[in-house]
């Protein structure tokens, strides 16, 4: 694997490497001593344009627990903010001699740019509502683990995925991972944050949260992302609670043992209500857990096997 920008790039094959290696990874986040020498010597650089607390302090713990050199950058605080361009920021860092750049950037498209301007392996951490795979691959990673334990028990397991799809590269990355998988994935959205053109996504799509609870294997809750919206797409946060969160009384709706999934961060009393995230069948916190094995495995592929000389 050279890059990885997009779940679509991704055979089934390589989603059962990467989280069959995962798997070995997760077992050094139990250990007293948590440090594998794989990328010895290796430098891994966090160029982070858009805030995060999960998917960058996760990659970080991933480079150092495989003992690689990890820096972060952030845009804020950065010569980005004395007006750097994106290209002259990333051939600055990469000058310095940079085995893999992770990247995270509000403009969709934007680590792919970067694949054309320098040599080093360049991993997409969330590009503007375009995707999010290794957020799709810790999902994957979770539900795997809940569903039995190998990449064939996704088959025809039904996933909601339940709010704001307009705003979400975690939706589309989640969408193209599942069906790759064999699962069914199902789109729930009220009609102004489905995105124009979800024809084209080939898969089953509603406005009726109620309906699809009951006939789910998982529930997979979006933030309401806020700061993307430019106008109003919904009438207030209490009506939007009410046809599309995931309240205590919908909790009664769900098959025994339905996961529920957030990719985080939560708007508790919005999109999930406080008895939903923290319920026991809730893997909110596991999908996090799951965060730092898979970025150890996405990290391992990219720059584990390469001659050392
Ligand atoms: C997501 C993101 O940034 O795309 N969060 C994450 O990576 N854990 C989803 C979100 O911000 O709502």
């Amino acid at each position: 694997m050279r890059h990885l920008l997009s779940s679509a790039d991704l055979e089934p094959d390589d989603v059962t490497a990467i989280l069959d290696l995962a798997e070995e990874m997760a077992d050094v986040q139990h250990r007293s001593i948590k440090k594998l020498p794989a990328l010895r010597g290796r430098t891994v650089v966090n160029l982070f344009f858009e805030d995060s607390t999960r998917t960058r302090s996760s990659f970080e713990i991933a480079g150092k627990w495989l003992s690689a050199d990890v820096i972060n950058i952030s845009a804020k605080g950065s010569s980005v903010s004395k007006g750097e361009s994106l290209r002259d920021t990333v051939l600055t860092v990469a000058a310095m001699g940079v085995d893999a750049l992770v990247i995270r950037h509000m403009t969709s498209g934007a680590p792919q740019q970067v694949t054309g301007w320098i040599d080093a392996h360049v991993v997409n951490a969330g590009d503007g509502t375009h995707e999010h795979p290794t957020q799709a691959l810790l999902d994957a990673f979770t539900l795997r683990r809940h569903f039995g334990g190998d990449t064939g028990s996704f088959a025809n397991r039904r996933i909601a995925i339940v709010g704001d799809i307009t705003h979400s590269r975690v939706a589309r990355s989640n969408v193209l991972l599942l069906k790759k998988l064999g699962a069914l994935p199902v789109l729930v959205a009220p009609p102004t944050l489905m995105p124009s053109g979800v024809d084209s996504w080939d898969c089953e799509v509603s406005a009726d949260l109620d309906a699809v609870l009951g006939g789910v294997d998982a529930v997979m809750m979006l933030r309401v992302q806020r700061e993307r919206m430019s106008g109003g797409y919904f009438p207030t946060p209490r009506e939007y609670t009410i046809g599309y969160g995931l309240t205590r009384d919908r909790l009664t709706a769900l098959k025994p043992g339905t996961a529920i999934c957030h990719p985080g961060p939560m708007n508790r009393g919005l999109e999930i209500s406080a008895d939903a995230a923290d319920a026991a069948n809730s893997l909110v916190l596991d999908q996090v857990t799951a965060g730092v094995a898979v970025r150890m495995s996405v990290l391992y592929q990219l720059l584990g096997g390469e001659d050392e000389s």
